[in-house]
């Protein structure tokens, strides 16, 4: 199969669909790799790095988009859309709940298009989420601290504090991978850290996990209502698959924290978990509600896209192969987890939240195969 890797053009975005060492496992399989020129080199991988793995480089975004796959990091920009043809693969994230105008292209289109945020693995987990979710869990908690910096318009709290002067409070809502994350680092830095969930059993789990220094909460209103206004940083990582995050803090409650404390809503790439949020981007990730400094970058492990491009294309690597291995219909039809990421195939919305989200009629994977 030819496979084109292009560059990343969404704002600060350095990531990249495949690093060489995917490249090689690739061509080593019989494929023909493409990559656009200067793709990798923010992060260290030059032109040469791919050559010498057995790709070919071309310069412009049209000889990417030839190809009968194409293999990415972020949703395609519109001048990407515009050169999707008919029966492409497209693989990557695409987030479409919240996007109707792409979803509405991808359909025109008539492309494959496999969504990594809702591959499922046997465990009914999201394997290609994951990583990128560890990653931002942990730059949650990074960007917090440098936000609560007085020199950075925050209240001008150091995290864990020192001997003699308490530490900050850190509010994680959510304690999946991105809040577990969050409270590991948090923690790690010696701040006084209170997980609110509404699962049980997740917050069991967390509570052996980290044991006593660790906080849980069930969530409730009243309860996060008292832990945001309490906390100094605010982390917002609340999941429901394929939904619009669940707007659990309000503004009220914002009004409520102290002047100059933080909130960094992971969640906002399912529109934000705050009244307050809004999208926001690493050229300018932060603005300030009601004295609240907020932060809502969209992509945040493209801030530290080496580490995230090498985690995504570990988990990615297999599925890839696979695809390319195989060909989409035979590799959809035998692996059930892919399946669930075909989100639009050929016209049609396979995806349920999706079309339930957006207005569509559904139709089964399995109908197309
Ligand atoms: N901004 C970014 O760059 C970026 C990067 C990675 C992930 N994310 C986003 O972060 C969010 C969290 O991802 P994740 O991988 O940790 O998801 P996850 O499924 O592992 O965890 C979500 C958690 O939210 C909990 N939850 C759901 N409803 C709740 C409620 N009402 N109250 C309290 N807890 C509730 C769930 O029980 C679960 O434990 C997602 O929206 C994901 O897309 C954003």
């Amino acid at each position: 199969m030819k496979i084109g890797i292009p560059k990343e053009t969404k704002n600060h975005e350095y990531r990249i669909g495949a690093t060489p060492s995917l490249v090689r496992l690739l061509v080593e399989a019989g494929h023909v790799v493409l990559v656009q020129t200067q793709a990798g080199l923010a992060i260290g991988y030059d032109d040469q790095l791919f050559v010498s793995a057995g790709a070919v480089i071309v310069h412009s975004i049209e000889e990417i988009y030839e190809c009968e796959m194409v293999v990415k990091v972020k949703e395609p920009q519109p001048n990407e859309l515009a050169l999707l043809k008919k029966d492409q693969i497209l693989f990557c994230y695409l987030h479409l709940a919240p996007d109707p105008v792409q979803t509405a292209q991808l359909i025109e289109k008539k492309v494959i298009a496999i969504a990594y945020e809702t591959v499922t693995d046997a465990a009914g987990r999201l394997p290609l989420l994951i990583p990128m979710s560890e990653i931002a869990g942990r730059i949650a908690i990074q960007v917090g601290a440098t936000c609560l910096q007085l020199n950075h318009g925050g209240r001008g709290v150091l995290l864990g504090g020192v001997p003699g002067v308490a530490p900050a409070h850190v509010t994680v809502i959510g304690g999946g991978i991105v809040g577990t994350e969050a409270a590991r680092m948090a923690m790690g830095l010696g701040a006084d850290v209170t997980i609110v969930d509404k699962d049980l059993n997740r917050l069991r789990a967390l509570d052996a996990l980290f044991g006593p220094h660790l906080k849980t909460l069930y969530s409730s209103t009243a309860n996060i209502e008292e832990a945001v206004s309490q906390a100094d940083l605010v982390v917002g990582s609340v999941l429901i698959p394929g939904k619009l995050a669940p707007k659990l803090i309000t503004r009220k409650m914002i009004k409520n924290m102290a002047h100059g404390s933080v909130l960094v809503d992971v969640a906002i790439d399912q529109g934000g978990c705050a009244e307050t949020s809004r999208p926001t981007s690493h050229g300018d990730p932060t603005y300030v509600v009601d004295g609240i400094m907020h932060y809502c970058v969209t992509n945040m492990p493209g801030a530290c896209a080496r580490t995230s491009t090498q985690a995504l294309t570990n988990a990615t690597a297999d599925y890839t192969l696979m695809i390319a291995n195989k060909g989409w219909r035979k590799a959809l039809a035998e692996h059930a987890g892919l399946r669930q990421g075909l989100n639009v195939c050929q016209g049609h919305v396979t995806n349920e939240s999706v079309a339930h989200d957006l207005g569509y009629a559904y139709m089964p994977p399995s109908s197309l195969l």
